[in-house]
């Protein structure tokens, strides 16, 4: 067996952290976390698995021109900006459906995307990107790349954003497959796999030949949390920014 030691710096880092306003980001993203992509303006930063999942993604679809990225990656300095641009040009409603506090927002984190359906006068705050056509099939495609559509429609009283259709967050695969399967938020799944910890049963998902074992640890402050894996399983961890890590086996 394998031992992994996890510790309070572990609760806040990883593709599942929750970043909301009772959820506030932790850490700031380090520049070398992150890398460029292709954009028809200012360069477009991600995080490095996110970045590489989206090419990925977009490169399957061979879809050229046809989607823009309009926004990924940015620093807390850039979110206070759209915050305070868009109060004093669209007023407080509006600012409160679809821009988040700076300090809460997903794009802090470099793991979230707004897409656009490539046409002139792209909105830069609500772009346009359809359930139909390329962007349909982007839809498709994404969970399979370990992104979801991060605030759906009838969500609002959850996540605390309105319908986002053009905001995808990397969660990693095989946590998009599953959210999508049980049509679960971010909020939502987090809380869910709490019902997993180490020492009880944990979480199995099965799809395309691999079974994943999920499961929850609760990281009490200043304390070091001892786990055991088999060695030789791939694993991953990943904090959920709200007390406590999840750690998903890819069985064989
Ligand atoms: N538009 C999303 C909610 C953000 O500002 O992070
Ligand atoms: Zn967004």
């Amino acid at each position: 067996m394998k031992t992994l030691k996890l510790s309070r710096s572990d609760v806040t880092r990883g593709a599942l952290i929750l970043v909301n306003p009772s959820h506030p980001l932790q850490e700031d993203r380090k520049e070398n976390e992150l890398l460029p992509l292709r954009s028809v303006a200012t360069p477009i930063l991600l995080e490095r698995q996110a970045a590489k999942m989206l090419a990925k993604v977009m490169s399957f679809l061979d879809c050229g021109e046809q989607i823009t990225l309009v926004s990924g990656y940015r620093n807390r300095r850039e979110q206070q900006t759209i915050y305070e641009d868009t109060l004093r040009e669209q007023g407080e409603d509006f600012t409160n459906k679809y821009v988040a506090i700076p300090g809460c927002s997903e794009h802090q984190t470099g793991l979230a995307i707004d897409l656009a359906e490539n046409k002139n006068d792209i909105d830069l705050i609500c772009p346009d990107f359809p359930y139909t056509g390329v962007c349909g099939q982007f839809r498709e495609l994404a969970a399979q790349y370990g992104f979801i559509e991060r605030y759906p429609a009838e969500r609002e009283s959850i996540t605390h954003i309105a319908h986002e259709p053009w905001h995808f967050r990397y969660v990693g695969y095989p946590h998009s497959e599953i959210m999508k399967e049980k049509m679960l938020t971010l909020e939502e799944y987090t809380d869910y796999l709490k019902q997993f910890p180490y020492h009880d049963t944990h979480f199995t998902f099965t799809q395309k030949g691999h079974c994943f074992e999920i499961f929850y640890v609760l990281i009490l402050p200043d304390m070091v949390s001892v786990i055991e894996i088999p060695d030789a399983t791939p694993y991953q961890i990943s904090g959920n920014n709200d007390g406590g890590v999840l750690v998903t086996l890819w069985r064989a």
